[in-house]
């Protein structure tokens, strides 16, 4: 079974992402081992602190390294992406040894596909700013920009998203696209 490693926009407690990716790996159940990408330590990039490489750095590479894809799921925030998702990519993006662009970076060809719930755009900015970041350094980006939903109206009263069964239908078709390019 392939590794697909879920990685969420949002440090958010009660996050409405989360429980989308939550979402998502209920429809993978039995088609994919998934895991979560715990990031909220890393350092803000700064070439200051590049080399020697920071522990949370390492790590974050190499979890990305052993997954058969990525599966990023976020929120919008101000028509682009939340900085915290910006400076993981920034750090994957970067060559693992000192002087030397060719010492392969993370990112290079690794399969992502993307989803995200937000206000009425259906993080639909923040989708098409994450797929050219993501082609941009190397990465191979799935099924276009992916999957973007409205949050159910109640949501805000509630704290719960609910996925409609349209959406739930283009997340599992998504899910497959994804699959098959394992
Ligand atoms: C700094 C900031 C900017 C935001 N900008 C947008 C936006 O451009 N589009 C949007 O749909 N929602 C925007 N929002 C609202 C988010 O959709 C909302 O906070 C949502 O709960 C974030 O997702 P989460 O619940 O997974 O953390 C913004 C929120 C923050 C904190």
């Amino acid at each position: 079974m392939k590794n697909i490693l879920i990685i969420v926009g949002s440090m958010r407690k009660g996050s409405y992402n989360k429980q989308l990716a939550a979402h998502i790996e209920n429809s993978l159940e039995g088609k994919a081992k998934v895991s979560y990408l715990d990031y909220a330590d890393l350092p803000f990039m700064n070439q200051d602190i590049e080399f020697p490489t920071p522990e949370t750095v390492a790590r974050v590479r190499s979890e990305i390294e052993s997954a058969d894809g990525l599966w990023i799921v976020s929120p919008e925030h101000n028509h682009s992406i939340p900085s915290v998702l910006k400076n993981l990519l920034d750090w994957i993006s970067r060559p693992r040894e000192k002087g030397n662009p060719d010492a392969g970076k993370t990112s290079a060809d690794v399969k992502v596909t993307l989803s995200g719930i937000g206000g009425v755009s259906g993080t639909s900015f923040a989708r098409k700013a994450l797929y050219d970041i993501c082609e941009f350094i190397g990465m191979n980006v799935v099924a276009d920009q992916g999957t973007g939903l409205v949050y159910n109206r109640d949501a805000f009263n509630t704290g719960e998203i609910s996925v409609s069964a349209e959406d739930d239908a283009k997340l599992k078709e998504q899910a497959k696209i994804f699959l098959e390019s394992l």
